[in-house]
């Protein structure tokens, strides 16, 4: 059977930026830069995307093309004994697009109040109380909401309907999805600068803060928030490159990804920023407070900036417009990883069927993130899966590229495929810079993690963390392990 293709180039690289770019540009990236001293936390952003977020891409960009295969099977090519560490990123990714798919559910339940604007009383009320029902503790698991779970089922219908028929929907989808965000995103800038205040936002987000450059926790979540937003380590990059041909521009592509998401984020800063000045000149809370706002800064404060603004509702409803589809091209593209490695390993198995039984997967895994205390759930899961399995997963995978296949030989084929050259710098990087830094941000997790349990929460909801932590592991080592025992009795 023929492998399918993108139809063009320029479509792989929208499909490619569209899984990069997402709600982690957007909420995640403004909200850690308001949190970590504004122009100054991009210094260790750049440097994370230059040191390890580019190289890191570019080898999964290699492995993908060069093996043709979805992450576990190009693993297992390139090392038998890593097959594992395939099979554990795509499960990894499997834990983060049920919870992902639940955020997309919220939006489109705002989507569909942004013109009645449901939650121009008390935000805050609207987001924990009417949307979530929220319990006390997550103890009190309590019922299903209804609506999210709906919700729930419609993005994942949604999702099914971009990837039934693998690349070639896909490339169809990313044609609107790439370019309707970033649209959407201009036209919220040109409001934001048409604000009263926007400025005050504006020299928050820029005006360095260095004193923070010292503290490793700014390293640590600009690391973290780099292989969050280029979709590294869950296998979705290896599965859209193994779409190419053999002999495609790799170098090229990687930049053009890489530049294109980050600039996004950079625009998207300008943006939130801009709108948090006009609230702060709005109301008397201060700006700090209202970009510090975490996990509530898309779903409570900015809601609440928008209510404040001429056209509430219109504006509304672009903003969760954007956000939906600036998160459908990134929660397909890790359907599509988990597809790649199931058709590879079953080529007689039919995409539509296969692509059915995963979204039904995700949605039924996803409704444990629909019940009063699923917020809670969420965020233990997203804690602990993107601050140890992604790390995990990049530190095998750079081993395996740098080490054991040989980065020189990867750089190699990279130079032979592409129009521009890539110096020794890539191999330095993945060999070393890139393991040895991400071995030291994984320790320091963990030592802080031990010491002061997370967010306070009871030793069972953080035992469910490090069991989902756990699972990985021991997918990872299991072929590792039963390899060296067959070895021994041989
Ligand atoms: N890159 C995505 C973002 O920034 C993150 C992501 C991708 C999450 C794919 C899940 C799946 O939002």
């Amino acid at each position: 059977m023929t492998r399918q293709r993108w139809s063009s180039r320029t479509v792989f690289v929208l499909a490619a930026i569209g899984s990069a770019v997402g709600l982690g540009n957007v909420w995640r990236f403004p909200y850690l830069a308001g949190k970590y001293g504004g122009g100054a936390f991009l210094i260790p952003y750049l440097t994370a995307l230059l040191l390890v977020g580019m190289p890191l891409l570019m080898l999964e960009f290699a492995i993908g093309q060069k093996t043709q295969q979805g992450v576990a099977g190009a693993f297992k090519r390139l090392h038998p004994s890593f097959q594992g560490f395939g099979l554990a990123a795509i499960l990894t990714g499997f834990m983060i697009i049920a919870y992902y798919a639940v955020v997309m559910a919220w939006t489109l339940i705002y989507f569909f109040n942004a013109f009645r604007l449901s939650w121009s009383d008390n935000a805050e009320q609207y987001f924990f109380d009417s949307v979530l029902h929220l319990s006390d503790g997550v103890g009190q698991i309590g019922r299903i909401n209804l609506p999210i779970l709906l919700a729930l089922a419609a993005v994942w219908a949604i999702i099914y309907f971009c990837v039934w028929r693998g690349v070639q929907s896909e490339g169809k989808v990313v044609l609107y999805s790439v370019p309707l965000p970033i649209i959407l995103l201009g036209v919220l800038l040109v409001r934001a600068i048409t604000l009263p205040g926007f400025l005050a936002g504006w020299r928050l987000y820029l005006t360095p803060i260095w004193s923070i450059l010292a503290d490793p926790e700014v390293w640590s979540a600009a690391f973290s928030q780099i292989f969050f937003t280029l979709s590294l380590a869950m296998g979705i990059m290896v599965a859209y490159t193994s779409y190419k041909a053999p002999d495609n521009d790799i170098a090229r592509d990687t930049w053009a990804t890489a530049l294109t998401n980050s600039a996004i984020s950079l625009f998207s800063g300008f943006v939130v920023f801009g709108v948090l000045g006009y609230m702060a000149w709005r109301t008397t809370t201060p700006i700090t407070e209202l970009a510090a706002s975490g996990p509530g800064l898309a779903f409570v404060v900015f809601p609440q900036a928008l209510s404040l603004m001429p056209l509430p509702g219109l504006f509304s409803a672009l903003f969760f417009l954007m956000l939906l589809s600036l998160g459908i091209d990134s929660a397909f593209s890790l359907v599509e990883a988990v597809n790649t490695v199931l058709i590879d390993r079953y080529p007689h198995w039919r995409i539509e069927r296969v692509s059915i039984w995963i979204c039904l997967t995700g949605l039924i895994l996803g409704i444990i993130y629909t019940t009063q205390a699923g917020l809670y759930f969420l965020d233990i899961t997203d804690h602990f899966v993107t601050h140890y399995n992604l790390m995990l997963i990049a530190i095998a995978q750079s081993v395996l590229g740098g080490w054991v296949y040989g980065a020189e030989s990867l750089r190699r084929y990279i130079n032979t495929v592409s129009d521009w050259r890539i110096g020794p710098w890539w191999s330095i990087s993945v060999k070393f810079i890139a393991p040895i830094s991400l071995t030291a941000l994984l320790a320091a997790q963990f030592i802080t993690d031990i010491r002061t349990p997370y967010e306070g929460y009871p030793a069972w909801m953080l035992g469910i963390g490090w069991s989902l932590v756990l699972i990985s592991m021991g997918i990872m080592v299991g072929p590792l392990l039963s390899r060296q025992r067959h070895r021994k009795i041989q």
